[in-house]
This record gives C-alpha cells, structure tokens and sequence, in this order.
C-alpha cells in the first residue's frame, strides 16, 4: 500500500515506482530548474505506450523547442533521481487520486506535500483508450498546431481534426505494413497541399518518434503564408527532417518520393500529385480527392439515366464516382494495388473518400492491359475525352 505520509525522497521514489506499476501515475512536472543549460525551463513526464512498450515519455521544454526522450520505467526512476533536488527544485506529480508537491528551499530544505487530486483525473480505462491511439495526445506537435491545450487536453472545436490525424495515421501504418518499403531505411515523404500541416506534422511524428524511421517530410503548399508558418512552428519544436516549401503541385520538381499524399487537393491537382507519385515511383500513395469539376462537362449519359440526372447532385455524384475510379484503374494499370475506401469526414468537408495505393512487388503485364481496356471502355461509354491523369502519364510516357 502506498504510504498517507511521506517524509523523504525515498518514500516519494517509491510511491512513484509503485503507482507506475499500478498505471495511476498521470504526469510528472519537473520544475524551477537550476542546471547550466539556460534554455532549458521544465521537463513534463508521462507514461505512454510505445509499440507495445510502456515507456515514460519526457518532452525536455526548452525555450525556442522541445525535445522528446522516452525510458523504460527502471531508466527513467534512474533519471529522475538524479534530476530532482540537483537541477530541478520542485517536482509536481499527478496521480489518478492525489497530487504530491516536493520544493527545495533556497537552502536545500525539503518540503514534500500530499493531497488529493484537485480534479479527477483520467481513469484508468480512458488513459489505456487514449494510449492505444496511432497517435498519442500528449506529443507536442499537437499543442504547437492547437488541437491540444497546454495541458495536453484535447481543444473540443478540434476533435474531428484530432479523429482524422489518427485515421490517417491508421490508414497510413497499414499500408506501410505491406508496402514493399521497410520499416528502417528512411522514407522521403512529400504532402501536397499540405495547409496547416496537421498531418504533414502528424506523419512526421509517427516515422520519426514512434517507429524511428528517420524520415524527411516535405510539406508542399501553394500559399507562401502558410508554409512559412508550418516552418516557423516546426523550429519550435525537435522536429528535424521537416520542411515545408511554397510550390504548386503542377510543377513541382521531383525527386525521390516514397510516400505521396494529397488529402483535399482541389480538382486536377489531385491528379497532378498521383501522377508525381507514380512518376517517382513512390511505394505508398495517399490521395483524398476533392471537387472533380474536368470530367463533368465531358460527360454524355445514356438516355436510361436521364430521369436520375435530372437532380443536379446525381450529377456531381456520378462524375466523382467515374473520375474516381479512372484514377483508382489508372493506378492499378501501373502497378499499383490499389483501394477505394470512406475515410474521414471533415468540418470543413463532405469529402471523405480516400484512394490508397500502394506499389505491388511485382506486375502482371496481362493484368495491366485488361485494366488499359477497362478503362478505355468507360471513357467511350461516357464519351470522355481528356482524362487529366491518363494525359498527363500518355505526355510522360512519349
Ligand atoms: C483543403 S486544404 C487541405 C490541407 C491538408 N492537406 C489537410 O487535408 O488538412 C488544401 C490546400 O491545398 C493547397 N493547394 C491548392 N492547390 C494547390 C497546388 N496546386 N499546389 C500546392 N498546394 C495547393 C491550398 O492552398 C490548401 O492549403
């Protein structure tokens, strides 16, 4: 049983060993630090579960970034007996039930306190759920991007954002599963029209603190604002191996691509960025389509169907399913295994379909030319005649 009182250092390692082996412990703050390095403010501890692993994660907060450092248990109860009392003079740990306060006087005096929790804290229950995430709540890039408080506590306006970064990191470790990529050799990942960058931010998290591949992200985005502001929060935080770049995903020059995503690129720049993957020869290609204005006005139904088209949405409808499909075939027919799939929806969007290819280790030249004539066959029956993708792979194919 845990002691109602505790005296000294000892009692609270031990209280601390014991509530970590019972998964009561909620954070560990490490303050009023007094070491040499002077940008260094706090370190925030917390126990977090790393590929099946239970680990403690400590974010080191320094002035301009953070950095992440994760221990087993027994390293870290190493770690933190020689951090308190020498370079930090205060120490605040949460428990699910009770709250212990340890100060270091000016004169070394120690003072330790106990109470209860001043809110209920996460029950157990809930702390495993949130543990098993793809992504864990309390990594910084969150708080830098404003889907977490300081606290690390999920902002309410942002928790369909919050779903769709773990859906996509879900998504995206699946197919990392059985891409022919392995998980150790770095992955170049591009993002086109990467906006805010959430997921850009989140991709790069994962590759690099969760699975430690050493990965380069680049976040490709059309307006100058926004990548600036991207690189601005990346420099506050240990995020090396990020960057994003103002460009159009129309010209954007290639160069080595494992991994390409483009989630809610307008139009034919959807096409532009799985043409640029395949192109690349990325193994793994993320795209979720959004507005599908090029085949639209080509499109001639048959008499059969006026009566369904006569409602404009089936109009919409039908020119997203044919222009969506030609871009899943056209994947397959070169090379690529490929999925069609609901994703996510967004608060800003309906759209939430997703194409998820991922590059097969070998082809079936037979195979491909049975897709080639699918694919012609539809294009006729619907009188299409410019197909953004398949133009653009006919033009790099001369
Ligand atoms: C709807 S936002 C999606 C942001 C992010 N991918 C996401 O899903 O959260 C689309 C972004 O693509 C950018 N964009 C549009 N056309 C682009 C192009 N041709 N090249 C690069 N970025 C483009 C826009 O500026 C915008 O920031």
């Amino acid at each position: 049983m845990s002691p109602a009182v505790l005296n000294t250092l000892e009692d609270f390692y031990s209280l601390l060993s014991t509530s970590l082996k019972n998964q009561s412990v909620v954070k560990l703050l490490l303050s009023k630090y007094r070491g040499e390095d002077k940008s260094l403010n706090r370190i925030s501890i917390r126990p977090i579960t790393l590929q099946n692993e239970a680990v403690l994660s400590f974010v080191f907060e320094h002035q301009t970034n953070h950095i992440t450092k994760n221990y087993d248990y027994l390293s870290a109860l190493d770690e933190i007996k020689t951090l308190i009392g020498d370079t930090f003079k205060s120490a605040y740990l949460t428990l699910l039930d009770r709250e212990v306060q340890i100060e270091f006087s000016k004169k070394g005096k120690l003072q330790i306190s106990l109470h209860k929790a001043k809110q209920s804290q996460v029950a157990p229950a809930n702390h495993n759920r949130e543990k098993n995430r793809f992504v864990d709540i309390q990594r910084p890039f969150l708080t830098a991007l404003k889907v977490t408080d300081k606290q690390q506590k999920l902002i309410p306006a942002m928790s369909n954002k919050w779903k769709q970064i773990n859906k996509f990191i879900e998504v995206f470790n699946q197919a990392l599963e059985v891409s022919p990529h392995d998980k150790k050799t770095p992955l170049n990942v591009v993002d086109f029209g990467s906006g805010k960058g959430y997921l850009t931010f989140a991709i790069h998290d994962y590759l690099r603190h969760t699975i430690n591949n050493d990965a380069q992200v680049t976040g490709v985005e059309l307006r100058q604002g926004l990548a600036d502001l991207c690189n601005e929060t990346a420099a506050t935080l240990d995020h090396q191996g990020l960057e994003f770049v103002c460009g159009d995903v129309k010209t954007h020059a290639p160069k080595q691509t494992d991994v390409m995503i483009a989630l809610h690129a307008c139009d034919i720049a959807t096409d532009y960025a799985i043409h640029y993957g395949i192109r690349a020869g990325a193994s793994i290609i993320m795209c979720s389509p959004c507005c599908h204005k090029q085949i639209r006005p080509q499109m001639q139904s048959p008499e059969l169907f006026q009566p369904m088209l006569q409602y404009g949405v089936h109009l919409g409808q039908q020119a997203e399913m044919v222009t969506d499909s030609l871009r899943a075939l056209l994947l397959e027919a070169n090379g690529y295994s490929t999925k069609v799939f609901e994703f996510i929806s967004l608060e800003h969007t309906n759209k939430n379909k997703m194409i998820l290819a991922v590059k097969k280790s070998k082809v079936n030249a037979q195979e491909q030319a049975k897709v080639l004539t699918q694919i012609a066959n539809i294009k006729a029956y619907y009188n299409i005649q410019d197909h953004c993708l398949e133009s653009l792979l006919n033009e790099s194919a001369l």
